[in-house]
């Protein structure tokens, strides 16, 4: 059963994109399962830099078969500026699929988060404004219009017209500008002409094709602890990034996956409001958010920074049954004279043993250091384990020690080639 599931390990952009790059060599089909444009994807091949939020990170190589699935949330103004983008560049997008059940972002969408948003006062949740939990909302309400509506022309445009009318009188309750009706009706007319030939039935597409031994790589956004149950609630995505989520998101059954991918950096950060046990407000943040570029490739907001979090990991290995973890950005602790690695929590002076269940108590854990000598060089050259300096091998012997699966994939550098891979 050759599938790979790759979800991110932290809080997103743990550099995700540029290991399904390198996985996708071995794969036909990259499958995007959850999410909608919340997500930045960034792959560097020969300095050219491609930041992704729809299409399937796999879309670089030729023999990949791009495809949107049944569990992600489709915006088609940021879908279409993306293939236009790509195309623009030489990249096709001739054999992207969109599953018909993907359901639909429209402007009252991203109109409901940002009065979501401003209604929470100082307790924002920090969102992309994308639309994506009034999208996710409407789905689980069940009046969301999905990719297939639109193979009905008529009925669709009369859908949205009722959709946006009953939305104009929600926003301007809310004290929010109304849409103007006919532009929306008439842009989404043309939008789903264009996507109407993309149209897909993702379920079949991708069960036929395991039934001929292809090899399908399922793309997580997001991450573990955006997971909306497992993550920090409330400050969380809307969808399930967790492997889980793989399989509904998908329609691929739990028996279909036999190799599951947790990425994190070597460090952690976040985006956005929520609790964050390693969190540094020091110099040290500051410079991996200097040295590692931390600014959002959506909303280029800075990241919030901190040291890499073993409990955070052991419970994603649970959460997802994790096979291997890629660990990516060790180049970006090269200047450190010393590294911190939290390997427990302490809650009122007691140890944890268990990953706390609700945000207000991870707020207050004490996180446990071990530390590590930096290793004064840089990595960005490395491309064996065995060519490591020894700090930093004993940096990646703590990880695996303290969290329970192997590291298969070492990250030194941005560019597509700039890795180290090992079998155990
Ligand atoms: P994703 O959302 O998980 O795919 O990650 P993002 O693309 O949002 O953020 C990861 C950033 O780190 C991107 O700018 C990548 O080009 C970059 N990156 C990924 N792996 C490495 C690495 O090993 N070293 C360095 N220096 N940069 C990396
Ligand atoms: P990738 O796939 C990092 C965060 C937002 C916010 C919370 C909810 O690139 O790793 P949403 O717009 O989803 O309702 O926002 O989730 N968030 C991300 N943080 N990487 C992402 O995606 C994210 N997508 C959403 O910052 O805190
Ligand atoms: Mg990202």
């Amino acid at each position: 059963m050759p599938v790979t599931v790759v979800v991110g390990a932290q809080w997103g952009d743990e550099g995700k994109a540029k290991v399904i790059d390198l996985l996708s060599k071995e794969h036909t089909y990259v499958v995007r399962y959850q999410g909608g444009h919340n997500a930045g994807h960034t792959v560097v091949v020969d300095g050219e830099k491609y930041a992704l939020q729809l299409v399937p990170s796999g879309i670089l190589y030729n023999h990949v078969i791009p495809v949107i699935a049944n569990g992600v949330v489709v915006d088609l103004p940021t879908l279409f500026s993306e293939i236009d983008m790509l195309e623009s560049r030489g990249i096709s997008c001739s054999e992207l699929k969109v599953s018909s059940r993907a359901h639909l972002i429209f402007p009252w969408h991203q109109a409901h988060d940002a009065i979501a948003e401003a209604m929470r006062g100082d307790d924002k949740i920090g969102t992309t404004l994308k639309g994506i939990g009034p999208a996710y909302a409407d789905k689980a309400r069940r009046v969301g219009l999905r990719v297939g509506d639109v193979l009905d022309p008529q009925r669709f445009s009369a859908l949205v017209r009722e959709r946006a009318v009953a939305e104009n009188t929600l926003i301007e309750q809310a004290g929010g500008e109304a849409l103007n009706v006919d532009e929306v009706v008439s842009r989404f007319d043309q939008l789903a002409a264009r996507v109407a030939p993309l149209v897909t039935d993702t379920v079949g597409l991708l069960h036929s094709a395991l039934a001929t031994e292809a090899h399908v790589l399922l793309e997580g956004a997001q991450a573990t602890f955006l997971d909306l149950d497992h993550g920090t609630y409330p400050y969380v995505t809307s969808s399930n990034p967790t492997a889980g989520g793989a399989c509904v998101g998908s329609g691929l059954g739990p028996r279909d996956i036999d190799r599951i991918v947790g990425i994190t950096k070597a460090y952690t950060t976040r985006v956005g409001a929520g609790p964050f046990p390693t969190e540094l407000l020091d110099d040290d943040g500051d410079t991996l958010i200097d040295v590692g570029k931390e600014y959002g490739t959506v909303t280029g907001r800075r990241r919030r920074a901190g040291w890499l979090d073993c409990v955070m990991l052991r419970q994603a290995v649970r959460l997802n049954s994790l096979t291997e973890l890629a660990l990516t950005k060790l180049d970006i602790l090269d200047g450190f004279e010393s590294i911190k690695i939290c390997t427990g929590y302490r809650l009122n002076g007691q140890l944890l043993t268990d990953y706390p269940d609700r945000s207000d108590l991870i707020a207050d854990v004490e996180p446990i250091y071990e530390t590590v000598a930096g290793w004064g060089c840089s990595l960005s050259e490395k491309r064996e384990r065995s060519d490591l300096p020894s700090q930093a091998s004993e940096f990646l012997e703590i990880v695996e020690r303290e969290v329970g699966v192997p590291v298969k994939v070492v990250g030194v550098g941005a560019e597509r080639d700039d890795y180290l891979v090992w079998a155990t």
